[in-house]
């Protein structure tokens, strides 16, 4: 058997879901020197004396909004886990009082399942008894479709921290000069208002014929598209990013598109999509649909291997269906299911299925939404969709076999918000199109 350190519990991935993973594990007991959380991530402080510090579990949408913000942009420990959902902030110090052990800067390359041995890029190794693998997702890269130009510099991408911070040495470095942000999903609308509101010029370039296709209506998209441009934003849509230009220190100048055409560039922005890190297990566990299958409590098809998060392929009950989700809400809730399944399991005590209500939101400008539930259907949108109302609230229900399943409202107040939530969950008989448009957010409000 390798030597190195063994744990009764690792938690592989120390962001959003291993926080609230170990906030679990520590609602429900756990000695000291049971439970490790390992993660490669660490924060580097850029400015003299130019250290590297090791970060702990932090709200990662952070990054995208507060964290870039031209006047009191967040920092740690601001947004550790878990004050994301109005929880305890869990500073490193925490951990050590609970007996956790952080070990973070290590990056583990190879996961063998059958020995129950994790090894670190370093050499080390850890055994535990339970594995929950929470490694999230990395970003798709130009550079892996070939785009010339690709690695040049300034060509960013967000996922971790250290990528927020050269972001923003880039946006510091850059003022009044000209963004490109490539592509039209949460990265791509979050970074165009907040480079916008760093004074940039901002073009935001995608391929399909409106923004966030995957959740949003033509209608609904064509309010913020508006609400953008009404800021300043430049819309490019219908085309791709074939290739970069740089200068003799190979710092990005230009941006060539398909159509043909070229712009100007200082800093490039590229949000492409995601890919869930499951590489180290190929092969070992099932997967479907793109993630690690697992059962309603997270366990993959090797017993003692949890699996939560973006990484996880799960059944969403509500809908008798298998899916895969990329957002913070399900990251928070997967990893406290998981736990309690752990524990339960321990215990002889039964926990009950995960049934799981989808929930997306974003913020960017003094825009707001949430969205809860299916978009599929039809949409029928209400309210006051006028991009330059001085406070624009409108929502879109989504209306299949005369259910109402899918429910999203930009501008609503938390009450508001809840009765689309709860709509969304109780699936109600929806009104004619017409009535539900006329009675637009009376009618979630009613239940
Ligand atoms: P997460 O990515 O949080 O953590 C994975 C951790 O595992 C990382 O620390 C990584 O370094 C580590 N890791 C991976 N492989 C490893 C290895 N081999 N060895 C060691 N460590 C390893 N969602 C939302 O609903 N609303 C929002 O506003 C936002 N905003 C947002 C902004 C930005 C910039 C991003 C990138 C994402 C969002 N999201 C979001 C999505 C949300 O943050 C995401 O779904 C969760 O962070 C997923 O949580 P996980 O714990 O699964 O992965
Ligand atoms: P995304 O899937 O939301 O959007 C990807 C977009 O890339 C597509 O809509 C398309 O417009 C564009 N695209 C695809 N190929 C392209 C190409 N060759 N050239 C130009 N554009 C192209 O992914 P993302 O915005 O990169 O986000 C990454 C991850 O971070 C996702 O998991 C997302 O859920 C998460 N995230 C979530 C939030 C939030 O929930 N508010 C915020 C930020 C990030």
């Amino acid at each position: 058997m390798a030597s190195g350190k063994h744990f009764k519990y690792i938690v592989l991935g120390g962001g959003v879901s291993g926080g609230y993973a170990a906030r679990e594990f520590a609602k429900q007991g756990v000695q000291p020197g049971e439970l490790a959380i390992i993660s490669k991530e660490a924060v580097r402080i850029i400015l003299p004396p130019r250290m590297y510090l090791d970060v702990a579990p932090y709200e990662r949408p952070a990054l995208s909004k507060a964290y870039l913000f031209p006047q009191s942009p967040a920092r740690l420990p601001g947004f550790h886990v878990c004050v994301g959902s109005g929880g305890e902030r869990l500073l490193p110090e925490w951990y050590s009082e609970k007996g956790i052990e952080l070990i973070l800067s290590t990056e583990i390359v190879k996961a063998d399942l059958p020995s129950k041995t994790l090894t670190s890029a370093a050499g080390a190794t850890f055994t535990y008894e339970i594995l929950l693998i929470a490694t999230g997702s990395s970003v798709i890269k130009l550079s892996d479709f070939g785009t010339q130009g690709a690695d040049s510099n300034n060509i960013l991408y967000l996922r971790e921290i250290d990528d927020a911070d050269n972001l923003y040495a880039a946006i510091q470095a850059k003022k009044g000069g000209k963004a490109v942000v490539v592509g039209g999903g949460y990265i791509g609308l979050e970074l165009s208002a907040v480079l916008k509101m760093n004074d940039l010029d901002v073009t935001m370039v995608f391929p399909e014929p409106w923004c966030m296709p995957r959740l949003f209506t033509a209608e609904i998209a064509a309010f913020y598209e508006s609400y953008y441009t009404n800021k300043g934003v430049k819309i490019l849509k219908g085309t791709i990013a074939v290739g970069f230009d740089a200068d003799a220190n190979g710092d990005v100048t230009a941006v060539k598109l398909k159509d043909g055409s070229v712009l100007e560039a200082d800093i490039v922005v590229v949000g492409v999509g995601g890919r869930p890190l499951t590489t180290l297990f190929k092969g070992q566990v099932a997967e479907e649909k793109g993630g690690i299958k697992t059962d309603a409590f997270f366990e993959t098809s090797v017993p003692g291997v949890y699996a939560v998060g973006d990484v996880a392929t799960f059944p969403m009950k509500i809908y008798n269906d298998e899916r895969r989700v990329e957002h913070v809400d399900h990251s928070r809730k997967s990893a406290e299911q998981a736990v309690k399944a752990i524990k339960g399991k321990e215990a002889g005590s039964a926990v009950e299925e995960y049934d799981y209500l989808p929930y997306f939101y974003s913020r960017s400008f003094d825009l707001s939404w949430q969205f809860y539930g299916d978009n599929v259907g039809d949409a029928i949108l209400f309210g006051d969709a006028d991009p330059g109302s001085a406070k624009p609230k409108f929502g879109s229900y989504w209306v299949k076999d005369g259910k109402c399943v899918g429910a999203f409202l930009e501008g609503g107040s938390p009450d508001e918000n809840a009765a689309i939530a709860k709509l969304a969950r109780a699936q109600l008989p929806a009104a004619s199109p017409d009535e539900l448009k006329a009675a637009g957010l009376q009618f979630a409000s009613k239940i």
